[in-house]
């Protein structure tokens, strides 16, 4: 069923090629990439053309199907062997989000399985992951919505929607389910610097979809919270250890602090894809630092004196003990911790 809250898709396989909006461009322009190489495909995850912790990784699997075709045209006996070093490019394109190695190791097996021309087989397989992404953010937002609990506003940071998923979105897709039950009046989104996914793509995705979104500085948001004008924060994840740990955009962290001091519940909201279970606890994370010229300038224009350090990481970690909801396509953990991680793990 096609929602009319729901028109943007980020990622998709057309005419033989990757097609990519490149969200680098959002909102002033709608700029399509067709890709046809997986090296392209590393690029533009590592560019942040595609972003979004599942965007990454069906965009990855997408980009292994591109290596596959290049591949066993080369040689159709040794293609395996050549393939592994598409596969370890895309692996280190960004390394936060789990769901990248996740898409990757579907395809592996796959790679593994597959006799004669593997295109179709991996065409497939990464149809499927993007299919099942799209499948997951919808029973996230059926699961997520039925805990609001009544008309409320939240508040969401960074971009966790369609731009950032296969489509619908995980943060988004309950705020989504919630505004067509009438249960969401207005969204609040973080303009989440340095990238301003929450000003050009959240606000922008939102818009476009007729949902009540205003934009706030990032420094506005424990002011707002302080009001009780917001209800729930809403958020997606990149990583969540085996405790429950969530790594998510940076800023993530301070405003589950900010959420807990004044009594706010906090939600996050990610697909299984997300879990890494091999990763004890948030601190074994590996955060993503990223280039000090993202800080030190604006629009390419210097913000801070020369000579100036910048400490950029892309990522914090929320400790599980201030998550209220973990919300996942399997079901619901209140209150997260390790046990109840491994419970929905194993459903
Ligand atoms: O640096 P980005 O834009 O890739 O960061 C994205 C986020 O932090 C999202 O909140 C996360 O990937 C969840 S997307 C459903």
């Amino acid at each position: 069923m096609v929602s009319p809250h729901d028109r943007t898709r980020a990622v998709a396989w057309r005419e033989d090629a990757l097609e990519l909006l490149d969200q680098r461009r959002l909102p002033g322009a709608i700029v399509h990439r067709r890709l046809t190489v997986a090296a392209e495909v590393a690029e533009a995850i590592r560019n942040m053309v595609v972003r979004g912790a599942p965007a990454i990784g069906i965009a990855a699997a997408y980009g292994v199907v591109l290596a596959a075709r290049v591949r066993y045209a080369e040689d159709p006996h040794c293609w395996r062997e050549r393939i592994a070093v598409d596969l370890a490019m895309l692996a280190t394109a960004r390394p936060t989000a789990v769901n990248l190695v996740w898409a990757l190791r579907r395809m592996e097996g796959v790679i593994a399985e597959t006799e004669g021309d593997p295109v179709g087989w991996l065409l497939a397989e990464a149809r499927a992951i993007h299919e099942e992404d799209i499948a997951a953010n919808r029973r996230m937002g059926e699961l997520g919505a039925a805990l609001l609990g009544g008309r409320c506003a939240v508040l969401t940071h960074c971009n966790a929607g369609a731009l950032a998923t296969g489509g619908y979105g995980t943060a988004l897709g309950v705020i989504r389910r919630g505004y067509e039950m009438g249960l969401i009046e207005r969204v609040y989104a973080d303009e989440t610097r340095p990238w301003l996914q929450g000003a050009r793509l959240t606000a922008w995705e939102l818009a476009q979809d007729g949902i009540p979104v205003t934009l706030l500085a990032d420094s506005a948001a424990s002011a707002l919270l302080r009001q009780g004008a917001v209800h729930w924060v809403i958020v997606g994840a990149d990583r969540i250890a085996a405790n429950g740990d969530v790594a998510n955009k940076i800023g993530t962290y301070h405003l589950a602090v900010a959420a807990r001091y004044h009594g706010v519940r906090f939600m996050v909201v990610a697909p299984t894809s997300t879990m890494d279970m091999r990763i004890a606890s948030g601190t074994d994370i590996p955060i993503e630092q990223r280039a000090a010229e993202e800080l030190l300038t604006f629009g390419g224009q210097p913000v801070a004196a020369t000579g100036v350090e910048a400490w950029n990481p892309s990522f914090d970690v929320t400790p599980a003990a201030l998550v209220d909801a973990l919300v996942t396509e399997r079901g619901v953990a209140l209150a997260p911790d390790g046990e109840k991680m491994a419970r929905l793990m194993a459903m």
